[in-house]
């Protein structure tokens, strides 16, 4: 049979950064997508951002800047943060693209002509942030569940899908397929609100109130409700209705979530393709929430952790492998660094950091550098390689229930098993006995075809490390190791030259931020006074910055193009702290006035401000949006 497999993130929205909530989704499809192309399947992974809508209209407002323009700068973002994170994405789609556009209103004539698209009058809560109505009864104290905020009464015209005639097919679809939703506590979730009588889904807003979103092709004084445009983001990826992907991969789409947006999912979206003639997807996976130190994440609290801060602080391995390891799938967790921390010492740096160090020392030094053959066997061998054959099903096993952390843990027994078996087997003991050499050669062969198969078996999840520990067996294609590699024992070949390399995790500590401390200490003494008229020398400007690149040979500048009300050219020495496209869009303060100046050879017109934080620096940036080129006094 031929083995596909289509993946899908939620289409994250504009108006915020990304963080550790969304790093964590695409993280988790993207281990998804890595082991079924082990497997030999034929994957495609979509991610992208969803860019209209009230919600995005506001946000731009408030900084002063169109949606559109708003959406390419946070969108920029989600984008570049991806192969940061060793995301390996096949699309990255934007509700903006015209493509899109067009399959939005392709589906919306299909069902309109179909009969189940009505003009009606609609009053009711709406909340922004969630872009839907409430019913009185689901408000707590007047407020909004999910955002605590009190939502505002709307009434107006506008248009409808039939979706409440699609309520008993839906129920029975859920009861005849138990895997369609999963866990089962998120399917029995749906089934618990479809046991309420379902009401047609508002699908339109006015353009007297919103123009930010598609417009209806039946009514161009509407446009579409941004969830049922988000939503169709799964087919534009595969070309819908006539391309190739959409074929091959819609017949096996899976989408994963988490519980937030279980309804437009498991709601919203089957019932709609039912009535645009589709069929349904193949599964609905729902993860639990990350909060952090048990509290919900939000800005106001200022406890949002953002995924490339753990990543610069503590390497990309452990962090993708803490946030597997440690949520169980469909729950919710709490994250800590403090526990961060435990977990990359104990497990990384202690069980497999040191096994792979032990092993390659020892191999290197007992077997000539070379992996050895080995000619013998004993009952430690074969409980060793029985455990593999355990270890390989569960790993699958995990795989096909979304329980990544119980994959994990299987992975890990066969690590301190191998562990143990070193102490067992002693090989430092036999390598005094010339008589024992071949004892000593199937040990090391053990160990070192062992860590093949924990190398193979981790890459999924942390493919860098994997891709390091198969370096050091002297493979160099890690590609050549699929997952059917490892039912055979045997793989690695005899004679292959051994590279041990440093430490593949070192041990970290945790250490709480010393921002304050630090800028104390590092204070210093004031200049003498100055009269206002020298400091009225001194022209600052508001600078948008428009393009940013590193300069070639240089690890310490980067070039920006910026607009002051004109638009020049500046380098500063920020390269060790920011990356040349988290400056894009950010809006910063310059001396415009001070001589050009030529940096590794390129002329430097103005001087961007920035402080000491720490070890690094921080560039100046406002908490409003002011005009470029403006002045600071
Ligand atoms: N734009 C909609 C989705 C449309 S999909 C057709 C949206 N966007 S979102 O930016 O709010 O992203 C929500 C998703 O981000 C969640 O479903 C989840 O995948 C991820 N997470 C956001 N916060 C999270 C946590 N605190 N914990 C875990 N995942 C979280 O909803």
């Amino acid at each position: 049979m031929d083995k596909k497999f289509y993946i899908t993130t939620p289409i994250y929205y504009v108006n915020a950064s990304p963080h550790i909530g969304h790093a964590y989704t695409t993280i988790v499809a993207d281990v998804l997508a890595r082991y079924h192309r082990l497997c030999g399947y034929r994957t495609f992974f979509c991610t992208g951002t969803d860019e209209h809508g009230d919600k995005i209209a506001e946000a731009a407002q408030k900084a002063n800047m169109t949606p559109k323009a708003y959406a390419d700068r946070i969108s920029a973002q989600f984008r570049a943060l991806w192969p940061e994170l060793a995301i390996t994405n096949d699309y990255f789609i934007r509700t903006t693209d015209d493509n899109h556009v067009e399959t939005v209103r392709q589906i919306l004539r299909k069902v309109y002509e179909a009969g189940d698209i009505y003009f009606g009058e609609y009053e009711g809560y709406y909340c922004v942030g969630c872009e839907r109505f409430y019913m009185e009864k689901e408000l707590q104290d007047g407020q909004c569940p999910d955002h605590q905020s009190k939502p505002v009464y709307r009434k107006e015209s506008n248009y409808f899908f039939r979706m409440s005639k699609y309520q008993d097919w839906l129920v029975g679809y859920i009861k005849d397929h138990p895997d369609f939703i999963r866990p089962e506590r998120y399917r029995n979730e749906a089934l618990a609100f479809l046991r309420e009588p379902l009401e047609d889904l508002c699908i339109s807003r006015p353009k007297s109130r919103l123009t930010w979103g598609i417009t209806l092709p039946f009514d161009d004084q509407y446009v579409t409700y941004v969830w049922l445009d988000a939503l169709i983001n799964y087919i534009t990826a595969l070309d819908y209705p006539e391309g190739e992907n959409f074929r091959t991969f819609w017949p096996v789409a899976q989408h994963l979530i988490a519980k937030d947006i279980l309804k437009p999912h498991g709601i919203y979206w089957p019932t709609i393709l039912k009535a645009a003639g589709i069929e349904p997807y193949r599964h609905l996976n729902v993860h639990g929430y990350w909060n952090v130190d048990q509290s919900k994440m939000s800005k106001t609290l200022g406890n949002v952790v953002k995924p490339l801060t753990l990543k610069d602080k503590y390497g990309l391995e452990a962090f993708r492998y803490f946030l597997l390891r440690d949520m169980v799938f469909g729950l919710d967790s709490s994250f800590s660094e403090e526990a961060f921390v435990q977990r990359i010492n104990a497990d990384l740096a202690n069980d497999l950091g040191n096994l792979v160090s032990r092993t390659l020392t020892m191999a290197s030094k007992f077997c000539e550098g070379r992996v050895p053959l080995a000619d013998a066997s004993n009952d430690e061998d074969r409980g060793l390689r029985d455990l593999i054959v355990r270890v390989v099903a569960e790993v699958e096993k995990g795989f096909e229930d979304l329980a990544l952390h119980k994959a994990l843990i299987a992975i890990w027994e066969l690590i301190n098993a191998m562990n143990r078996y070193i102490v067992e087997s002693q090989p430092w003991v036999l390598a005094k006995d010339p008589d024992r050499k071949g004892r000593l050669n199937g040990v090391i062969y053990h160990l070192l075809e062992a860590l093949r198969v924990v190398a193979v078996l981790t890459s999924p999840f942390m493919p860098g490390a994997a891709r390091k520990i198969m370096a050091q067996l002297g493979i160099e294609e890690a590609t050549t190791q699929d997952f059917e590699s490892l039912r055979r024992w045997g793989g690695l070949a005899a004679g292959n030259e051994l590279k041990p390399s440093g430490a593949l995790f070192p041990r970290v500590e945790y250490r709480k931020e010393e921002k304050v401390e630090t800028a104390q200490a590092d204070a210093a003494p004031f200049k003498a006074e100055i009269d206002y008229a020298d400091f009225e020398k001194v022209d600052l400007r508001v600078a948008t910055v428009l393009e940013a690149e590193a300069v070639p040979k240089s690890n310490k500048l980067i070039k920006m193009k910026i607009d002051v009300g004109e638009e020049r050219t500046i380098v500063a020495g920020i390269a060790k702290d920011y990356r040349p496209e988290e400056l894009v869009g950010k809006k910063i303060v310059v001396v415009v006035n001070l001589k050009p100046t030529k940096l590794m050879g390129v002329e430097s017109r103005g001087m961007l401000l920035a402080t000491d934080t720490a070890d690094s620096l921080t560039v100046l940036t406002f908490d409003r949006e002011p005009k470029a080129g403006a002045k600071i006094r």
